[in-house]
């Protein structure tokens, strides 16, 4: 089947290598924080100081990681499938850089991102790369103290949910990367693209819960069976 429209949806594991960290796994985030705590509206409401340090030590975090060879072939993907007529849509639940950083220009942040703050007075949003706290002013509206990380939480709705849709439906290849398929809506769009005609593959450290709704699976650090995969489609794709 000829490969023209690729969907990859990516998760903590792509980044996993570049020293960020995971959420399910051993030492993974939720093992370290309830996420009913750092992740939730009312964890904020109630403990904003918590949460605006669980959000500044990954911002900060990010400044000492780089993109790995998972997120450049990635990249690599893109620009040849453009070059062949095609096209490569990254959607993403990470919230951090790598994937920009390491080139990609079509990546969307279904959970927002690390360095955007939201100001819950203007409804504003802007790049923010330093800490956030309760005494931050915002830039636009100048109210203090209604800032807070541009993250899509626990019982919030997902960003960008339509032009998700609308590339699943278009696609006719799903490649989910370093994602366990835990979290809906995410978690679902290995059977919407299915039902909607696109092959599914899955690319993991290890089966996901999802695992067996793929046609295809392959294990093994994102770093080696990234590369090795893009590699072969752009083999297999007419130039
Ligand atoms: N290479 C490839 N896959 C890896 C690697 C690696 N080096 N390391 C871990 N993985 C895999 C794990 O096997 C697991 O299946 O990455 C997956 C990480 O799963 P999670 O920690 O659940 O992360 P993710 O799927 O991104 O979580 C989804 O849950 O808490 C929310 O908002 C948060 O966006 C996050 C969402």
């Amino acid at each position: 089947m000829q490969v023209r429209r690729i969907v990859l949806l990516t998760g903590a594991g792509i980044s996993a290598e570049s020293g960020l960290g995971t959420f399910r796994d051993r030492d993974g985030l939720w093992t370290r924080h309830r996420l009913e705590d750092v992740a939730t509206p009312d964890g904020f409401r109630r403990n904003p100081v918590l949460v605006h340090d669980f959000y500044n030590r990954r911002r900060s975090d990010l400044k000492t990681a780089s993109p790995n060879a998972a997120h450049l072939a990635l990249a690599r993907l893109e620009q040849e499938m453009i070059g062949a007529g095609g096209s490569v849509t990254i959607v993403t639940q990470n919230v951090d850089d790598l994937h920009e950083r390491a080139g990609s220009k079509t990546v969307i942040h279904m959970h927002g991102e690390l360095l955007s703050a939201l100001c819950g007075a203007c409804e504003t949003r802007d790049r923010w790369e330093a800490d956030l706290g309760v005494e931050t002013e915002c830039r636009r509206c100048g109210v203090v103290g209604t800032l807070r990380p541009d993250v899509v939480w626990f019982g919030e709705i997902p960003y960008h949910m339509t032009n998700i849709q609308r590339a699943l439906a278009a696609c006719d290849l799903f490649v989910a990367v370093g994602t366990s398929g835990e979290v809906y809506p995410a978690a679902g769009f290995v059977e919407m693209a299915r039902v909607l005609g696109a092959a599914t593959l899955e690319l993991n450290l290890e089966p996901s819960s999802s695992a067996r709704v793929f046609d295809a699976g392959r294990y093994g650090p994102a770093t080696e069976i990234v590369p090795v995969w893009v590699a072969e489609t752009l083999a297999s794709v007419p130039h």
